[in-house]
């Protein structure tokens, strides 16, 4: 049973400027909720209850978004306005929410290991929250089933364009279930020509504690920055490590082009739900 989520938001979020100047990347609306908000209830979807937040400087509205606000309370209650927080205010009663900061940035290994003081010796989900998933079955509740089954690191996939696999890390290995892979091989952002397929990590990984003294000994690699990829194929290489095309959409809320699908896709589908009321 996984109970434990960590989500790495230290972050610049630069290719929002200026929109990310003051307010961190991860609180941007989806229509009218942030997007870490998604990943959080994703990840209470899949049975988790509490929420470990790897923050950086300037990223204080996450901490008070997962809060109560008496003036607001006050101001609304009672009056019709009161539903909007219905919402949030489900998400904060359900799990307890913990924080540490990423004092540098290294890379999203290092965000990781940075967050080990709030997980412990247990094995943990992480959510990238610009990585949103749609889906019937939440992708952490996918994950969660195939962890129950072989207690081993999962990351989630999906096909993409080979031109595009240098925005990925992509996996290789051999198909033991139909859409679930053991990992022999794996490579952050390759270019297309070296990529081993074009199955791409997108940004869910439940992972096993000894992942951590993995992370403490791998050294500098893409972009001079740890990467998790490196650290997931030594632990692939000593144990086993799975990929899972999972059941659903995803939509890459790090770029504009995915944002604004993101939106329109969540908007048709509360208007379509607004006209079945
Ligand atoms: C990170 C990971 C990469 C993964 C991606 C998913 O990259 O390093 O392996 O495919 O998330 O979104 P980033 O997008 O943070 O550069």
């Amino acid at each position: 049973m996984i109970r434990k989520c960590l989500f790495p938001a230290a972050g610049y979020g630069t290719r929002f400027l200026p929109a990310t100047k003051a307010t961190p990347k991860e609180m941007l609306p989806v229509l009218t909720k942030p997007l870490i908000q998604y990943g959080v209830e994703e990840a209470i979807e899949a049975g988790m209850n509490t929420m470990a937040i790897v923050t950086g400087r300037g990223k204080r509205a996450i901490e008070d978004h997962f809060d109560i606000s008496y003036e607001l309370e006050h101001q609304i209650k009672g009056t019709s306005k009161e539903p909007y927080l219905t919402e949030i205010r489900a998400v904060i009663s359900k799990c307890t929410f913990s924080y540490t900061r990423q004092v540098e940035m290294k890379g999203l290994g290092h965000a990781i290991l940075s967050g080990e003081t709030l997980i412990g010796n247990e094995s943990f989900a992480v959510v990238l929250a610009d990585d949103l998933c749609d889906a019937k079955k939440g992708v952490l509740s996918q994950m969660c089933e195939l962890y129950k089954k072989y207690q081993c690191s999962i990351v989630a996939i999906e096909e993409v364009p080979k031109e595009d696999t240098n925005k990925y890390g992509v996996i290789a290995g051999n198909e033991i279930e139909p859409g679930i892979f053991m990992i022999k091989d794996m490579v952050e952002k390759p270019d297309p020509k070296d990529a081993p397929s074009n199955l791409a990590i997108i940004g869910r990984y439940i992972l096993t504690p000894d992942i951590f003294d993995i992370i403490r000994t791998t050294k500098p690699g893409k972009g001079g920055e740890i990467q998790i990829t490196d650290a997931l194929l030594v632990q692939a290489k000593k144990g086993m490590v799975l990929a899972v095309k999972f059941d659903g959409k995803r939509f890459d809320c790090g770029s504009i082009d995915g944002f604004v699908e993101a939106t329109n896709h969540f908007y048709t589908k509360s208007k379509k739900a607004e006209s079945k009321k």
